[in-house]
């Protein structure tokens, strides 16, 4: 039988892009989106195709939908063989920007949310003895920028929280990884991308630094963002290999920077990073 792999946030990106990735290389895909009036880009391009996919609701912050497509998986399919945790939004603000509510928000979605499908797949992985967890991370998770330090803080959690999940679970056969993309070109940047509650205010000490910020990551976006099919290259690798990597990372000046600063002395990484990234300077008046 096929194997059953279920995709949380699947209405666009990369969710979307590695279902039917996945259906192409002959898994039956589970295509979750917490909307389902959202399905009409996967509907039209699976139009073109010759298989297709199961699309059920999910909202990775409400428990009972959570359980609700789980049971759904189980009574249709007898099993579950690997989960990708993709769902994700981004709030950007310089720290002081954000409000207690924006923080609490992006831990629910990018974080509690891919905890609380794992908590709930991995009882149906482990009574078969096997099973593949995939989860979405960033190469944020790796190094931190200005303006994403709460996004970068939960990819930096989901680090940790994967290195160690990996060792729990590989006794009762089930594999762990974490994908590290860089800029995909995807809907995170628009639809599912908003600003810190008080960045847009001039009397945010940080009010000038946002331009800077925002201008460098979309130049930066615009020369070296991938597909999100490249992403979901990386995910078919994590189900497939026979021993899987924890971590699997996309774009090559990523990969070099990631390496610097794990190989270099503090110091010297960050007199490359200041060659690399904007300077943010007070006015002088
Ligand atoms: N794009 C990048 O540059 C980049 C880089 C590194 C890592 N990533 C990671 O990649 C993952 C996917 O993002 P993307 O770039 O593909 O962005 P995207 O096109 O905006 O897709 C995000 C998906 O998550 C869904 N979602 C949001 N909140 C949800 C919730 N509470 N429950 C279930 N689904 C929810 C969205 O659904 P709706 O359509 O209903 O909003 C959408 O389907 C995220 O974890 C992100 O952090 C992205």
């Amino acid at each position: 039988m096929e194997k059953v792999v279920l995709i949380t946030g699947c209405s666009s990106g990369i969710g979307l892009a590695t279902a039917l990735y996945l259906a192409d290389k002959g898994f039956q895909v589970v295509a979750t989106m917490r909307n389902v009036s959202k399905r009409s880009e996967l509907d039209a391009a699976l139009q073109k195709k010759y298989f297709s996919v199961e699309v059920l609701e999910l909202d990775v912050t409400k428990k009972d939908t959570i359980s609700a497509a789980l049971k759904q998986v189980k009574q249709k399919y007898g099993r579950l063989d690997a989960i990708v945790n993709n769902a994700g939004i981004t709030i950007d603000a310089f720290f002081e920007d954000h409000s207690d509510a924006d923080v609490r928000k992006l831990f629910e979605v990018n974080f509690f949310g891919v905890l609380e499908l794992t908590r709930q797949a991995l009882p149906l992985m482990r009574q078969r003895k096997s099973g593949r967890i995939v989860t979405i991370g960033s190469i944020a998770g790796q190094y931190a920028l200005p303006q994403v330090s709460i996004y970068s803080a939960i990819k930096f959690a989901l680090e940790g929280w994967s290195e160690a999940l990996r060792f729990e679970v590989a006794p009762f056969g089930v594999c762990v990884s974490i994908i590290e993309p860089c800029f995909v070109q995807t809907n995170l940047g628009s639809n599912n991308r908003s600003v810190g509650e008080f960045s847009s205010s001039p009397s945010s000490a940080y009010y000038s630094f946002n331009k800077i910020m925002d201008d460098f990551y979309e130049s930066y976006d615009e020369k070296y963002s991938k597909p999100p099919e490249a992403v979901a290259r990386l995910v078919y690798k994590a189900l497939s290999q026979k021993k899987p990597k924890i971590r699997y990372m996309l774009g090559r000046r990523e990969t070099f920077f990631y390496l610097c600063k794990r190989l270099l002395p503090q110091k010297l990484y960050e007199r490359i990073y200041n060659r690399v990234f904007p300077s943010l300077k007070l006015d002088e008046h």
